[in-house]
């Protein structure tokens, strides 16, 4: 389901994808050596911006006079701005092919049928999940085992966001829509189930045409019911023990996965974000609980009680598969052992998934901390010192996370044969910060632990310790009054210089005249305007706005700017389109965001509602420069009583055509999300998540009128029923994308 704008915040999210990370030690050398090959770091004119050149050219290229040997390379952005559209297609630049390659229901075992698409498929485990989101490439080589360099084969590790629902069925999924009412039957929620969590596949291209490999021993999904283990501070803890897990060690399944992101040591991070929808609570839980401090935090994670489930999946009969969606005291045990109270303590964290190898259980690693996440960008890796992993947290006002690690990177670790074993070193043991935005373009870094004592000694939940940080996150940012932020998204670290991008992708509770939940713009969150879609006023930040990082010589401070305002073309400039987007750049609600370690471009992907009267859903292409290279923007407000409030925000340098252009324009009702690429750049992989989802229930037997046909009218598929799906965008002339 879209992110709209109008959205209660606590509805069901969903969507988004992606930023990959990258983290090859070697990386900043390998990709000054390539870029310098391809002549991507001259400064010709008409070539690339010079802002990414100052990017590059600090901390991935070596002197001039190297650079004044190369001869001079493809242009970034060569390519023509795709036009804002509402056709039912996937519209790329002239001289670019998008072919769909893997869509819900495509088997990945031997035996699995092809999908009819007509309602009466099972086996979902062993299919594509639905919702395509975040994604990430990882090489094979002829052998079959992991390979950096390899560019013509290799996994996809694809997230499995959702469904398409109306009322608590997933509709699609059923040949007569499901059951909307309660209880569910058994059989429906099983295909449920198992169309959520996240899949793994081998790519290949052949014949100079990539495909997935159907039966390759490789695939391999884990859905919302595999068993994955609880790692990190909070493994063992008290608010982790369930019936399914006494020790609170292991819990099942991984939900509602949105952003990823690929350690340096090649293994896959998916984050789990609105995964709090699919529990329920009975409507005397507080008062079971004796309203104890688990009731403060159900509800600052969204679960009051009475609160019903997305899919009413904890209707499906007294098996543990079912009752465990039921979030309430039900026991008599004094610590949960018996019941399932606390098994929403066991969502919400970044997993570590080793796509190489489907015998490995999954590991949650709960030191980076439980919210919404999106996904998990590591910074600058560098031998001899800690890995910082970057995270948002998606809700309205909510905070940005850095997780620095206790071990210190050694390079030998990027190629163990134990993926997992680094991840224990690198993940379960560090420190967790929260961001503070200060109006003069500092920043920074507040350490969640009890030792500061606005934890210790926070009134309104009795912090027990590390762990309990660890699982109630969001209170502990409360406590040291971290800055609220307009719904943080994805985030993904400029290789050129280390910066750290944040996509904000809108927020309807600013306003500056605020009642109730709502809060006043500030500096890094500095609109409050309304924008009008057909009659409908939309207020807040309809349009969203995406900030930059760059760290200080402290683990504790940085520096900002707003590196790009989302608006219309022709909305004002002084309050609104403040970026002074033109039509071909023009963008709502960023989402999904990656660096293509290939030509240094930022990809910038949508999830949007609020300009989607104009258009459908889209991914840009920028090559962004650096933090500072704009000045500082006045946003003069006139409030209800007639005094006058100024915002200063400092704002990145204006972009031009050679550094933002549109690149893809996605189908009807989609959001496009998850962007990953061949090391060589010459193919990009993109979801397409949700297209048609505004298909109504009763529609659903008459094809005319669903509210897209994608990908059957693209020629892939049996049926009409919209799919999500992985398309591979490659260059007719076999060149790299983006140039
Ligand atoms: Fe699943 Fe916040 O996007
Ligand atoms: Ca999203
Ligand atoms: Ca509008």
């Amino acid at each position: 389901m879209t992110h709209r704008v109008d959205a209660p915040e606590q509805a069901i999210d969903f969507n988004n994808e992606n930023a990959n990370t990258s983290a090859n030690p070697t990386f900043d050398a390998v990709l000054g050596a390539r870029l310098s090959r391809r002549g991507l770091l001259r400064g010709s004119v008409g070539s690339v911006g010079t802002a990414m050149l100052a990017g590059f050219g600090v901390s991935a290229c070596g002197g001039g006079s190297d650079d004044a040997a190369v001869p001079a390379g493809p242009k970034l952005l060569g390519f023509g701005a795709v036009p804002k559209s509402l056709a039912d297609v996937v519209a790329v630049p002239a001289g670019y092919t998008a072919s769909v390659l893997f869509a819900l229901g495509d088997p990945i075992a031997a035996g699995v049928p092809a999908y009819k698409n007509d309602g009466t498929d099972g086996d979902f485990d062993k299919r594509a999940g639905d919702h395509h989101d975040g994604m990430e490439w990882f090489g094979l080589g002829a052998d079959g085992k992991r390979s950096d360099n390899a560019t013509e084969r290799g996994l996809l590790a694809i997230n499995h966001e959702a469904t398409t629902d109306e009322k608590l069925s997933s509709h699609f999924l059923h040949a007569n829509g499901g059951t909307t009412t309660l209880p569910r039957p058994a059989a429906e929620i099983d295909k449920e189930t198992a169309a959520h969590g996240i899949a793994v596949i081998e790519v290949a291209k052949a014949a100079g045409k990539w495909a997935y490999t159907p039966n390759s021993a490789l695939n391999f999904r884990l859905t919302s019911l595999s068993p994955i283990e609880i790692s990190g501070p909070a493994r063992g803890n008290a608010q982790l023990v369930t019936k399914y897990s006494p020790t609170g060690t292991t819990t099942r399944g991984t939900l509602n996965n949105c952003g990823t992101g690929k350690t340096p040591w090649g293994s896959f991070l998916t984050g789990e974000e609105n995964w709090f929808g699919y529990f329920t609570r009975g409507a005397a839980d507080d008062a079971a609980r004796g309203n104890d401090k688990s009731v403060t935090a159900l509800k600052r994670y969204g679960r009051n009680q009475g609160a019903a489930s997305r899919h009413g999946w904890e209707s499906g009969g007294t098996a543990d598969q079912y009752q465990r969606w039921n979030n309430s005291k039900t026991g008599t045990s004094a610590d949960g052992s018996d019941d399932y109270r606390n098994e929403m303590n066991g969502m919400g964290y970044i997993v570590e998934i080793d796509a190489y190898d489907k015998t490995r259980m999954a590991k949650k690693r709960t030191g980076l901390g439980r919210f919404a996440h999106e996904s998990a960008a590591f910074g600058k890796v560098e031998a001899g010192k800690p890995l910082s992993v970057y995270m948002g947290d998606d809700s309205r006002g909510e905070y940005i996370y850095k997780f620095v690690s206790t071990a210190l990177w050694n390079a030998a670790d990027a190629n163990a044969a134990d993926r997992l074993a680094v991840g224990d070193k690198y993940l379960d043991s560090g420190k967790l910060y929260v961001a503070k935005f200060n109006a003069d373009g500092t920043g920074s870094w507040i350490e969640l632990s009890l030792a500061n004592t606005a934890i210790s000694g926070y009134a309104a939940y009795k912090f027990a310790d590390a762990a309990d940080i660890a699982i109630n996150t969001r209170i502990a940012a409360d406590a040291v009054g971290a800055t609220k932020m307009d719904r943080p998204e994805w985030n993904a670290v400029n290789p050129a210089n280390g910066e750290v991008y944040f996509t904000l992708t809108n927020n309807s509770n600013r306003s500056v005249n605020p009642t109730g939940s709502q809060y006043l713009p500030d500096a890094a969150n500095p609109r409050a305007y309304t924008d009008m879609k057909g009659t409908t006023k939309q207020d807040g930040n309809p349009n969203g706005h995406m900030v930059r990082l760059k760290e200080g010589t402290s683990v504790s401070a940085f520096t900002w700017d707003v590196y790009l305002f989302g608006a219309e073309a022709g909305a004002d400039k002084t309050l609104v389109n403040i970026s002074s987007l033109t039509a071909d750049q023009d963008f709502s609600s960023p989402d999904g965001l990656a660096f293509s370690k290939a030509t240094g471009i930022c990809w910038i992907q949508t999830d949007d509602g609020a300009y989607t009267d104009v258009t459908n859903c889209m991914m840009l292409a920028a090559v962004p420069g650096q933090v500072g290279d704009g000045g500082k923007k006045t946003l003069s407000y006139t409030k209800a009583d007639g005094s006058k409030m100024d915002i200063v925000t400092p704002v990145g340098k204006a972009a031009t055509e050679s550094t933002l252009k549109r690149f893809l324009v996605g189908p009807s009702g989609s959001e496009i999300t998850g962007v990953a690429e061949t090391p060589d750049g010459k193919a990009i992989f993109v979801n397409i998540q949700h297209p048609g989802e505004t298909t109504s229930l009763a529609n659903l037997g008459d094809p005319a009128k669903y509210t897209s046909q994608w990908p059957s009218n693209a020629g892939y598929g049996a049926g009409k029923r919209p799919r999500s799906a992985t398309i591979v965008i490659t260059k007719n002339d076999g060149g790299t994308i983006g140039t």
